[in-house]
């Protein structure tokens, strides 16, 4: 049995800043952010929009998208790291909302950015495992990405959900189950304690952690002395800002060559670009666009890469690298199905992206500091931050967060 991807929607925030504007207002040269980091702009939530609104939007896109009815929805998995309440699941708020079964299994899943990738495979074991019974599961990823004003990770912020549904027949991308490797490692690279709205990052440290858990989870998924990159048509990896995936690419080239990278060696140097132009960098340019969205960051490039090549990479093999800090990780190989570029209007978002509005600097602190008293907040109008036509959260009464149809 060939399980897999069958439905693939993003959903992000009405508002976007500019990474040069970003650059001007923090006096930092525009090309450390646009060249160095890779960023272009990215998405930026008001406090109306929160990882329950997104999830809501992209799954109602999956559903519909991909002529799905709720009812076939047996498992649902929110994986984030931003969730609205300590104790409730994301997951219920996101169940009532699309309308789904009561005997869909219910839950969310936290392991920083991997949370995505965890529900993604425990939905394959829940299928192969014959619980299914011929249902598909529904695994949301959802998150707003924030480390705060004037700090090295503010240009890597970011905000958005991507949806999928996971069944046995998949339309989009088949995963093999006998080369999927984890990692798993306690380390202190990215976290966000119980009393900070913002993640705190030892940021040089959490790259190194990233490229450890690339080199654990591959090998665990392929062996350690198999040559991959020439068979694949494409390597995916988890972006929380552009340049990493360079980063990446380079140590999976490192690890084939079994020798360092670098620029100071002229031919590997070329390879490696070489190599990162055809395998990697074509499906980066939603990831530039938005921002790190952290669990759905590595589905966000899967969505770019089928919306461009879906139909002349049939029956491909692709790579996916997932990493959450802290640190967990999983490698894998999928094969993109014969078919799928069918599926390319749902699964494009180009004209929600075009739809959003530029935010000035002063809007965009204006937004960062509302968000920081918005969860006790007993009214909030979304008409005054210029949203309408979708769920959105309205403020929180006797406790209880309220999400309105507006
Ligand atoms: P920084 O220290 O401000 O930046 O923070 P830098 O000095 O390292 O410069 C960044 C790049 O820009 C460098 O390129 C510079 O050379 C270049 P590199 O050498 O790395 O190739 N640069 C320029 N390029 C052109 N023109 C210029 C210029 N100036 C410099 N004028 C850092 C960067 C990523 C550390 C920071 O933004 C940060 O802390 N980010 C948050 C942490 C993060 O994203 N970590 C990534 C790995 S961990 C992960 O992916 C998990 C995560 O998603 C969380 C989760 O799991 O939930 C984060």
């Amino acid at each position: 049995m060939i399980t897999g991807i069958d439905a693939l929607a993003f959903a992000g925030p009405a508002g976007y800043l500019d990474m040069s504007d970003l650059a001007c207002a923090r006096g930092v040269d525009p090309a450390k952010y646009l060249n160095g980091l890779g960023q272009r702009r990215m998405a930026i939530a008001t406090p109306c929009e929160d990882t329950v609104t997104m999830a809501v939007d992209a799954g109602a896109r999956a559903l519909a998208g991909f002529d799905v009815d709720p009812a076939e929805i047996g498992t649902l998995i929110v994986g984030t790291e931003t969730g609205v309440d300590h104790s409730k699941p994301v997951a219920v708020y996101v169940h009532e909302l699309l309308k789904l079964d009561q005997r869909c299994r219910t839950f969310e899943t936290k392991h920083a950015c991997y949370g995505a990738m965890a529900g993604l495979t425990a939905s394959m074991d829940w299928i192969a495992s014959g619980r299914a019974r011929g249902r598909k599961a529904l695994v949301i990823a959802s998150d707003i990405a924030r480390y705060g004003l004037n700090t090295p990770g503010e240009p890597t912020q970011g905000a958005g959900a991507v949806a999928m549904i996971v069944s046995e027949k998949p339309r989009l991308l088949g995963i093999d189950p006998s080369r999927i490797g984890d990692y798993t490692r306690q380390v202190m690279d990215f976290w966000r304690p119980l009393y900070s709205k913002y993640a705190f990052a030892d940021g040089h440290y959490s790259i190194q952690c990233y490229l450890d858990a690339l080199v654990g989870a591959r090998a665990d998924a392929v062996g350690e002395c198999v040559d991959l990159l020439d068979s694949l048509a494409a390597c995916l990896y988890h972006v929380p800002f552009v340049k990493m995936a360079f980063k990446a690419h380079q140590r999976q080239l490192e690890i084939e060559h079994g020798g360092v990278v670098s620029r100071d060696h002229n031919e590997s140097w070329q390879v490696l670009k070489d190599s990162y132009q055809r395998l990697v960098a074509p499906w980066l340019s939603l990831n530039a666009d938005i921002g790190n969205i952290y669990t759905g960051s590595l589905f966000l490039t899967l969505i770019d890469l089928l919306r461009q090549q879906a139909s002349a990479l049939a029956g491909r093999e692709v790579s996916l690298f997932s990493y959450g800090s802290g640190c967990g990780a999983t490698f894998c190989i999928g094969r993109i199905i014969d078919g799928a570029e069918r599926w390319r209007g749902a699964l494009d978002p180009s004209a929600q992206l075009q739809a959003r509005r530029r935010l000035s600097i002063d809007e965009y602190e204006a937004l960062v500091h509302a968000s920081e008293t918005s969860d006790s907040l007993e009214a909030l109008d979304p008409a005054s931050f210029g949203l309408h036509g979708g769920v959105y959260y309205t403020g929180t009464r006797d406790h209880c967060r309220q999400y309105t149809h507006a």
